[in-house]
């Protein structure tokens, strides 16, 4: 193993990484909710205001910025009035997932109490508006519900009559989701339409909102994408963010998969760079650049379900492997190296779903590999993106669509400097081959140890279970600041203080 040089460039750096790049979504969707997150204030298990303990202390520590809810598809069919007042009075509905699942909705989760949680764990709250089967006036009075100051509207009296005298203060709207699909399956141009309304109506109600647009999937959705911004008008209309979703999705099996399906996966999540570059190029073409960056609200690895630990129950809930950490890692170094175009994004999702950070049955509760990494990454949050450079090694496997050989570069890095402090987060994507990197800083200076993390196994399998809650956890050590090593698919972050 040859050493190779890293060059960390002070001068001219990428930008701020925007701490709403850390951020997370919660869908009312199978186990996400109900026995994920939330267990009730009657419940044996320890909660606090009815939802579970361990998890709102474990997600405390991550520093999350935003939390997205209600969906996703389920917001489709959300009314809001169905989730306010006394819990034992809210109606059940008929979900968005139930063909999937069986399931109901039971509105024990609604307004109140998604602002709750976002206020105990420190996260702004973003709510995706279900345009779909709503008016504009519906959403309009939401917004008033959330943020009218106390005693100025009907809505405001009822909002404290139901317990919260003090506005929510919810920022971030999402106007309408995935409208190309599950969000209403709109041609662009009627979206266009669709959105200018609600963007019209919710920029004339209350102040201080920020309107998020529905964008492409993956690089998918482009002609769909260019029509809609063609007929929104950039210069007349309000949009602060365009959504971007974009999973790997080509999956094996979660906990099943061979070396060429190893690299796959990892190959997809590399993908997100051209995703983000793409849509960046549209925002950009249609001169929307300095209003509207880039929204990834829905990112993550979607396997096929039934490798949690309800094997299939809870839908889409899915295990978290090694493999999975590094497709989080390989991700957030791309946001955090594109920080200049990305300036929110929300994996998929919390708890008991896709690329999850928990798992959680009755009293059993985990955090997956996943969670790790946004430990590990946590300091990144409003750091300076700094430049690298390094010798490009890559590594050839067979791409499990075309059958044909492909390759993905070995080595996933972001740099960011903040109080005084370098964070370096490395992927090492080679199964095989440890890497070993030599620090070579320009226009700075380091001083001392470096303060080593490292997520690492054997077995690129390996993942946490309710029997072995400990099998993947971080390792954290001091050591040499100049020269770095990374064994084989492992992560390793550095902080090192500049001199
Ligand atoms: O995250 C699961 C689903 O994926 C969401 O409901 C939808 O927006 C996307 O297609």
């Amino acid at each position: 193993m040859t050493c190779k040089k890293l060059y960390l460039f002070q001068p001219l750096p990428i930008g701020t990484i925007s701490p709403f790049i850390y951020g997370h979504f919660t869908e009312h969707l199978g186990g996400v909710f109900y026995d994920g997150l939330w267990v009730g204030e009657e419940s044996p298990i320890p909660n606090v205001h009815g939802f579970r303990k361990a998890l709102v202390d474990a997600f405390k520590l991550l520093h999350p910025s935003v939390l997205r809810w209600p969906g996703g598809c389920f917001a489709e069919c959300y009314d809001w009035r169905d989730g306010i007042g006394p819990r034992e009075q809210r109606p059940a509905r008929v979900s968005w997932w139930y063909k999937h699942d069986g399931r109901m909705e039971p509105n024990q989760v609604g307004t109140h109490e998604f602002v709750d949680f976002c206020c105990l764990v420190g996260a702004e709250p973003y709510i995706a508006a279900n345009i779909t089967t709503t008016t504009p006036l519906d959403i309009r009075d939401w917004v008033d519900y959330c943020n009218a100051p106390r005693g100025s509207t009907a809505y405001a009296r009822l909002r404290e009559a139901n317990g919260a005298p003090e506005p929510f203060n919810v920022k971030f709207w999402g106007v309408g989701n995935e409208c190309w699909g599950g969000g209403g399956d709109m041609e662009p141009e009627t979206y266009a339409h669709e959105y200018r309304k609600y963007a019209m109506v919710l920029s004339n109600s209350l102040p201080g909102l920020k309107l998020i647009g529905c964008g492409p999937y993956g690089t998918r959705r482009w002609h769909w994408t260019e029509r809609f911004l063609r007929v929104f008008e950039s210069s007349a209309r309000q949009m602060d963010g365009l959504s971007v979703h974009y999973y790997c999705d080509r999956s094996s099996g979660c906990l099943d998969f061979n070396a060429d399906q190893f690299y796959d996966m990892l190959f997809q999540a590399a993908h997100m760079e051209e995703v983000v570059t793409r849509a960046w190029n549209l925002v950009c073409g249609f001169g929307c650049q300095k209003e509207c960056p880039l929204v990834v609200d829905e990112w993550g690895a979607w396997h096929p379900d039934g490798s949690g630990p309800t094997k299939g129950y809870n839908l889409y809930e899915q295990q978290s492997t090694m493999r999975d950490a590094l497709v989080a890692a390989i991700t957030l170094n791309i946001f955090n190296n594109h920080c200049d175009k990305v300036k929110m994004a929300n994996v998929a999702q919390l708890a008991n779903n896709l690329q999850t950070l928990f798992l959680a049955h009755g009293s059993d509760f985990i955090v997956t590999p996943t969670y790790h990494v946004f430990d590990m990454f946590k300091e990144h949050q409003g750091a300076t993106a700094l430049q690298t450079a390094f010798d490009r090694e890559e590594i050839a496997f067979e791409h499990q669509e075309t059958h044909k050989e492909a390759k993905i570069a070995k080595l996933s890095v972001s740099a960011s400097v903040k109080g005084g402090a370098l964070l370096l987060t490395v992927a090492n994507c080679s199964l095989g081959q440890p890497a070993e990197l030599e620090l070579a800083p320009v226009g700075m200076a380091l001083k001392g140890d470096a303060e080593l993390t490292l997520l690492t196994h054997e077995d690129p399998h390996a993942c946490n279970t309710f029997e072995a809650p400990k099998t993947i956890a971080p390792q954290c050590t001091e050591g040499r600041a100049d020269v770095l090593s990374v064994p084989p698919a492992s992560i390793l972050s550095a902080r090192i203080r500049l001199a």
